[in-house]
């Protein structure tokens, strides 16, 4: 019968005879699938596994720490961190259609992350034969089933595998689904921040700033987000919603009053949704006085911000996402 204890056994004795004495690289993506696959590769093959996390300068707050401290604490895994901020705040300049930001940060991503592993190679030798991602049972189904090599869907995933991929794929949770890979994750003793986290896009904060993507924005956006899950959480509402975008309107502006006078600044969007799996969702009716906890909060504590509003569109016609 089905139990995460089976599955580990299975998996990393599968993984072991698979590698043998060579070596294999995951990237994490601070996402749950991407650690849970880590943790289980690392299990099996130890230091014979090097992860890389490309850190874009887009996640959240304290999402980067997770990985680096959180993750490492609990897996021992040997990690390679790529600061690539800046690069990608260059590569953003100027831009502010989102298929455009979508592309640029999917293509720097690829770049960064093969970088990466070609470092990786040239320290460890030819040996690196194995790269791991963490594909689910729904991925396959969607991409039609298939074998294992370059069924990737490029669509949504940022971290797409280049055409010229010479790597062996392991995917040790392509029969798992969503609740099965986090009862994975928590007896492979992941923390809770990572095994129970919401859904949140490859391309992160870059599409949660409507404009222009600045270091400036990001920063203010970070605080407006890190305080609308600070209180979602508090009220113990997590569980009931499936993600609440926090988007920052960075062209808009609108008239306010704060403090000793007229204030000429920027509205946060709340976006809270349940939804079954994100190809439909309808708009989380939060209770007003955790909406008005958050919103009291955001504009007293985010420098430029003078206005909270509520997105109440279901999907469709609104994505989840607003770019
Ligand atoms: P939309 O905005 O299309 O989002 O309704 C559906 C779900 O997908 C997530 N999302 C992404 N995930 N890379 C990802 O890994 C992406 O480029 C991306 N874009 C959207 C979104 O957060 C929601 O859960």
């Amino acid at each position: 019968s089905w139990t995460t204890g089976n599955v580990i056994e299975e998996q990393v004795t599968a993984i072991r005879e698979l590698v043998g004495d060579k070596r294999a690289i995951c990237g994490l993506s601070g996402g749950v699938d991407s650690a849970v696959a880590a943790a289980l590769v690392q299990k099996a093959i130890g230091s014979q596994l090097t992860c890389v996390y490309v850190d874009h300068g887009l996640m959240r707050k304290g999402e980067t720490e997770q990985v680096e401290k959180d993750f490492v604490a609990a897996t021992g895994v040997q990690l390679k961190v790529v600061d690539a901020e800046e690069r990608f705040l260059k590569a953003l300049a100027g831009v502010s259609d989102p298929e455009e930001k979508r592309k640029i940060i999917g293509r720097e991503f690829i770049r960064v992350f093969e970088q990466a592993q070609a470092e990786i190679i040239a320290d460890e030798g030819p040996e690196v034969a194995f790269l791991v991602q963490g594909t689910l049972y729904p991925d396959v189904v969607e991409s039609g089933g298939g074998t294992g090599t370059a069924n990737i869907k490029s669509h949504h995933n940022v971290g797409g595998l280049p055409e010229d991929l010479e790597f062996k794929l392991i995917e040790p949770l392509r029969k798992l689904f969503k609740d099965e890979v986090r009862m994975v994750g928590q007896e492979l003793g992941l923390p809770e921040e990572i095994v129970q986290r919401q859904p949140f896009p490859g391309p992160g904060l870059g599409i949660r700033i409507v404009g222009e993507v600045t270091k400036e924005r990001l920063d203010l956006l970070r605080e407006a987000d890190a305080i609308a899950r600070e209180e979602l959480t508090a009220a113990g509402l997590d569980r009931e919603i499936w993600q609440c975008p926090v988007v920052l309107l960075a062209d808009v502006r609108s008239v306010g009053v704060q403090g000793d006078g007229r204030t000429y600044g920027h509205p946060i969007v709340l976006r809270p949704v349940s939804s079954e799996d994100a190809m439909t969702a309808d708009w989380s009716r939060l209770p007003y006085d955790v909406l008005a906890k958050i919103s009291t909060r955001i504009t007293n504590e985010v420098r430029d911000v003078n206005r909270v509003v509520l997105d109440v569109t279901s999907k469709p016609p609104g994505t989840i996402e607003w770019e």
